[in-house]
């Protein structure tokens, strides 16, 4: 019933992690690979490993998450060792994250996929919120517009960009049209809506270490604005531009949602993080009831379907 076809490959269903949370290792990995995920991607490498940021980074809060990990990964090597080996033994391509610090490092980072035997499918993470002194990519259109014109100079796999947060339907357009002008397979809305603060009310202090308590916010936060992303992106992308939705996916019916404004996959951060693996099986089964409910037997048969007032 929730059968999700992306690219060549048909998935036992559309959810998965959220680059970020439960991917970091090899571990946590293989726990999504044996968990009733759809589809996995890793945690954003970058070169060379990365400590991150100060501890602590990372905070669950009542109606979500703020953090500032500040890209902490093993390094390229250690996921494309993993991605290689993974592709041996199981069929569904992997989702794999990269998120460079600058331009030339993102090109390094491609190249270096399109130089392996690598045969997933490769993000591009332009939203990280978190590397101090380096604003988020994608807030600036033009260098956004230069990353991807030099990208597919020479990266020939597929490739989907994870975006940040828009806010105005000014952006929406802009970015839209940058994105259109490339064979991309996906864009993947939203990353944390960045740079929020959330204060502890006994000790009146934030709850993040780095920049002052700064931190990109998830979970139940961000719902409305994840799914004003997805639909803004999905009715002005061209076709062939699959929508991957993120944020604010607690439930079956904020999976359907996301379905509804147009995603074909679905990946769970914050609440991933809260309840682990064991939320796929919960969330599939709910989305299941909702569908049985309406009548649908496959996800194609609502997918975009938002209905609007005249
Ligand atoms: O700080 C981090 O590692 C988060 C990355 C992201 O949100 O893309």
């Amino acid at each position: 019933m929730l059968k999700t076809t992306f690219l060549d490959y048909t998935y036992a269903n559309p959810l998965m992690n959220a680059s970020g949370v439960h991917c970091m290792t090899m571990e946590e990995l293989d726990q999504l690979v044996d968990s009733k995920a759809g589809a996995l991607i890793t945690k954003s490498a970058t070169m060379a490993a990365r400590a991150g940021n100060p501890e602590p980074r990372y905070s669950d809060v009542p109606l979500g998450s703020i953090n500032s990990m500040g890209l902490p990964n093993h390094g390229i090597d250690y996921y494309l060792d993993y991605a290689l080996n993974y592709q041996k033994n199981q069929q569904a391509p992997l989702f794999f994250s990269v998120a460079g610090t600058s331009v030339q490092e993102n090109l390094q980072l491609l190249q270096k996929i399109q130089e392996s035997e690598f045969n997933g499918i490769t993000e591009l993470n332009l939203s990280c919120p978190n590397v101090p002194g380096k604003p988020q990519v994608a807030y600036d259109f033009p260098l956004t517009e230069e990353i991807l014109t030099k990208v597919f100079s020479f990266f020939t796999k597929p490739l989907g960009v994870k975006l940040p947060p828009y806010f105005d339907m000014a952006h929406f357009d802009q970015m839209a049209a940058i994105l259109n002008k490339f064979p991309l397979v996906y864009v993947n809305s939203i990353n944390s809506i960045g740079n929020g603060l959330y204060i502890d009310e006994q000790s009146d202090e934030v709850v993040i270490r780095p920049k002052g308590g700064f931190g990109g916010i998830g979970g139940e936060y961000v719902k409305p604005t994840a799914l004003a992303n997805v639909r803004g992106f999905y009715t002005r992308l061209n076709p062939e531009i699959k929508i991957i939705g993120t944020g604010g996916i607690l439930t079956g019916q904020d999976a359907y949602e996301h379905l509804l404004c147009g995603a074909t996959m679905l990946q769970i951060g914050t609440q991933l993080h809260k309840e682990g693996p064991a939320i796929f099986e919960r969330i599939n089964n709910e989305l299941e009831e909702i569908m049985k409910k309406k009548g649908y037997q496959t996800i194609d048969e609502f997918r975009g379907k938002l209905k609007t007032i005249d």
